[in-house]
Parts: C-alpha cells; structure tokens; sequence
C-alpha cells in the first residue's frame, strides 16, 4: 500500500493499492463521465489489461478509506524517467479530492525511487481539468509530445 496520509474532501484517507483478487472487479469497472471518454478508456478494465500484457505499467486500485473510487498506473521509461498513467477516478466520485490526494501519493513515491527519477506524465491538451490539476502540483510540458498528448514533468 502507498499511503502518504492524504484525504479527500469528505475526509476519507486516499491509499493506492495492488490490484489482486479482492478488488479487481472493482477497479476494472471504474468508468469516467461519457463526455471525458475522448481522452481516456472507457473503463479501468481497459489499463488492468495493458498492465498485463506490458512489462512497462503497473496497476494501483485508488481507495478512498475502503472503497475503491479509481485507477492509476505507473511505470518506468527507457530513460529511466518514471511515469504516471491511466489515471481515472470514477465518475460518481470525481470532484472530492481523490484525484488530487493520488497524486499527491504517487508522484514523490516514484521520485524517492533509487535514483530519485524525473516523474512524468502526458495529458491532452483539451483536457482542462487534468491539466489544471497537474500544474498545480507542479508538473510543467517539457515540450515533448506522447502521440497527441502533451509531456509533462514534476519540478524537483
Ligand atoms: C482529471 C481527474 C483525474 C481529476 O480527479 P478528481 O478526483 O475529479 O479531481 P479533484 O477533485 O482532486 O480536483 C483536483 C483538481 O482538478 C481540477 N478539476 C477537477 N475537476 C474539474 C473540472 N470539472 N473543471 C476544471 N478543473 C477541474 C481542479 O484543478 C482541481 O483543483 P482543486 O483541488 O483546487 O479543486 C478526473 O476528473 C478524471 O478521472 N477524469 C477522467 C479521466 C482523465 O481525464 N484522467 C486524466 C488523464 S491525463
């Protein structure tokens, strides 16, 4: 479990979590609002399979307390840069601060890796309300493109 002791709006304590035989099911159907579909899968069943059949990401299940609210993916790039991806918290449950909390758990879980890497991500430039949410935490476009999203990497 990675738990940096963060909550969401409603107080509940926001942990990341291997996906195993409990919770699978769960995380395979956390699914976004129909309209945000454009810029992510349709459902987390979709990044539990590219987790998978890749050697690159690795699954989280997103708890808030008990609950499973979301799912989020990490990985390590040839570069050795380390990346957050498939982050997708779940439509009933967006706007209480999960997102934020799992990134807020995350991002300097992978920079105290051994190295201390560059922590990643890519997001699609039309996608307002994730990229609002990764410059306030200090990821900044590195000028790099990934297909047709924009690279952005967290300030030391
Ligand atoms: C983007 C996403 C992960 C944010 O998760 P969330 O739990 O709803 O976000 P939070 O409640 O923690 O809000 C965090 C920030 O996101 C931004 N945000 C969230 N919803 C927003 C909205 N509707 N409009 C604009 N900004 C918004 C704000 O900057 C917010 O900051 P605040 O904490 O000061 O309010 C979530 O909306 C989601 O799963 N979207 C669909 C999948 C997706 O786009 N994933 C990102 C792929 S790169």
């Amino acid at each position: 479990m990675i738990d940096n002791a963060h909550l969401d709006r409603l107080g509940r304590r926001v942990t990341l979590r291997p996906v195993d035989d409990d919770n699978w099911r769960a995380v395979a159907d956390v699914a976004p609002r129909d309209d945000q579909r454009r810029f992510v899968a349709a459902l987390g069943a979709r990044y539990l399979l590219l987790s998978m059949r890749s050697d690159v990401w690795n699954s989280l299940a997103v708890y808030a307390d008990e609950t499973v609210v979301g799912h989020v993916m990490w990985g390590v790039d040839d570069d050795g840069s380390h990346w957050i991806g498939g982050m997708l918290i779940d439509a009933a449950e967006q706007g209480r601060g999960v997102g934020r909390a799992t990134v807020q758990t995350l991002a300097p879980w992978l920079a105290a890796q051994d190295g201390n890497p560059p922590v990643r991500l890519s997001y699609h430039p039309d996608n307002t309300p994730a990229a609002a949410l990764y410059t306030s935490l200090g990821f900044h476009p590195t000028g790099a493109m990934d297909d047709d999203e924009l690279v952005a990497e967290q300030a030391p």
